[in-house]
């Protein structure tokens, strides 16, 4: 088990957008795997590439502990084809401690994504599941949630921001 260290707000890889994946090869599996022991470790429920400093477009998600019959898996490649409705949920990130704030977002999602194999899968997702999706896809394009808040939320969380990216700078 090798656990990754995960970067906080205001380390410059969490803006960037991250890279296509196009070798399906052990390495990948190998950094999926890891990616599964940091998110497990560390409570989460999905866990992106830019998160643990890599810059590539994979991310896992575990909704066990919400719903039994879902296994932990890991998108690499993933897109939106279609979005639908819209729906507020409470959003936090390891990347952000101590953090959370409600967050509208689509409610339901046409989905693409690769596996680790490299297959081509596409399906249709709701619920948490769907928000964690758009969460998680948000950062291999450089967002994080808080961008998402109206500007008054945004300004009243700014003092608690700053300290983290203060933080996050000087390491
Ligand atoms: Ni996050």
């Amino acid at each position: 088990m090798a656990l990754l260290p995960i970067i906080q707000l205001g380390h410059p890889t969490l803006r960037k957008r991250a890279t296509e994946i196009t070798d399906f090869n052990e390495d990948l599996r190998t950094l999926a795997r890891n990616m599964f022991d940091t998110m497990f470790e560390a409570d989460g429920i999905g866990l992106a590439g830019p998160q643990v400093n890599v810059d590539k477009r994979i991310f896992v998600i575990d909704m066990s502990v919400l719903e039994e019959d879902l296994e932990p898996e890991a998108f690499i490649n993933p897109e939106i084809l279609e979005k639908e409705g819209q729906v507020t949920m409470e959003e936090g990130c390891l990347s952000i401690p101590g953090i959370s704030a409600e967050v509208d977002r689509p409610e339901k999602l046409a989905i693409r994504y690769q596996t680790l194999d490299g297959e081509t899968v596409e399906e249709d997702i709701d619920g948490i599941l769907a928000r964690v999706f758009q969460h998680e896809l948000d950062h291999l394009d450089g967002v994080l949630f808080i961008d998402h808040l109206p500007t008054i939320q945004r300004k009243l969380l700014e003092p608690r921001l700053k300290k983290i990216r203060d933080q996050n700078a000087l390491s």
